[in-house]
């Protein structure tokens, strides 16, 4: 048993942060807030609706009409949008190739950072995404930054995808890693960046496992 905190986890896209994040909340009896589905999600909605990335004052507009919510579906937390299970449909080549645009627009990360600091009140949760340590809960008790080389994300990333997008190459999620990194890095709104008292975590020569455990005991050693 730990004290009530919130375990806050950044990093780069393809590094094992979902899977790390998802058992280290298992471990410890926490609830498991994954910030990308949400961005992704709200992408999918717009690009349903063919509301391009550029028209802000209309995005304004709907992002009342957007419900996200996350429930259990044999054991696996799936993401819903406005009550349809959406949980495929985000993780395909389409949405991963539009994610940045959206997630790059000021008035949906104030929406959506709202929504994630209200959810994690209560604290007793650990929450992944891109600027959880810096901008969405600065204060959390423990900040992770997890890494790793490019060339090892996407080929993790690419076993991962392909099982669902069997048409996917391993350079098209080189590519698309390579375009999210520097848009990730480099967006004017809250940039990923690695914040001053987070630990860092490279998982380039780590199996999961590894990384887990490398978590769980930090977390361990410090609030148990
Ligand atoms: O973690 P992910 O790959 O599912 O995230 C999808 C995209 O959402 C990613 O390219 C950047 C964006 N994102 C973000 O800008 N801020 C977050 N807190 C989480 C994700």
């Amino acid at each position: 048993m730990i004290e009530d905190i919130i375990i806050a986890i950044d990093g780069h896209s393809g590094c094992g942060k979902s899977t790390t994040s998802k058992f280290v909340a298992e471990y410890f009896n926490y609830k498991y807030l994954d910030s990308g589905a949400m961005y992704r999600a709200i992408t999918l909605y717009l690009m349903r609706n063919e509301i391009s990335h550029n028209e802000t004052d209309l995005i304004k507009d709907k992002l009342n009409d957007i419900n996200i919510t996350f429930h259990y579906v044999d054991g696996q937390q799936h993401t819903f949008l406005n009550n349809e299970n959406v949980e495929k449909e985000i993780r395909g080549k389409k949405i991963s190739n539009f994610v940045s645009k959206y997630s790059s627009i000021s008035i949906i990360r104030e929406y959506l950072v709202s929504i994630q600091k209200e959810i994690g009140k209560g604290k007793k949760i650990v929450v992944e995404g891109r600027d959880i340590t810096t901008i969405v809960f600065p204060d959390a008790e423990i900040k992770i930054f997890m890494t790793a080389d490019i060339d090892v994300r996407a080929k993790r990333r690419f076993e991962d995808m392909k099982k669902n997008n069997p048409d996917i190459t391993y350079s098209d999620v080189l590519k698309n890693l390579t375009e999210r990194d520097s848009k990730d890095s480099n967006r004017k709104d809250s940039p990923l960046r690695v914040a001053d008292d987070a630990i860092i975590i490279d998982t380039s020569s780590l199996e999961i496992d590894e990384q887990i455990k490398k978590i769980i005991d930090l977390i361990k050693n410090k609030f148990s």
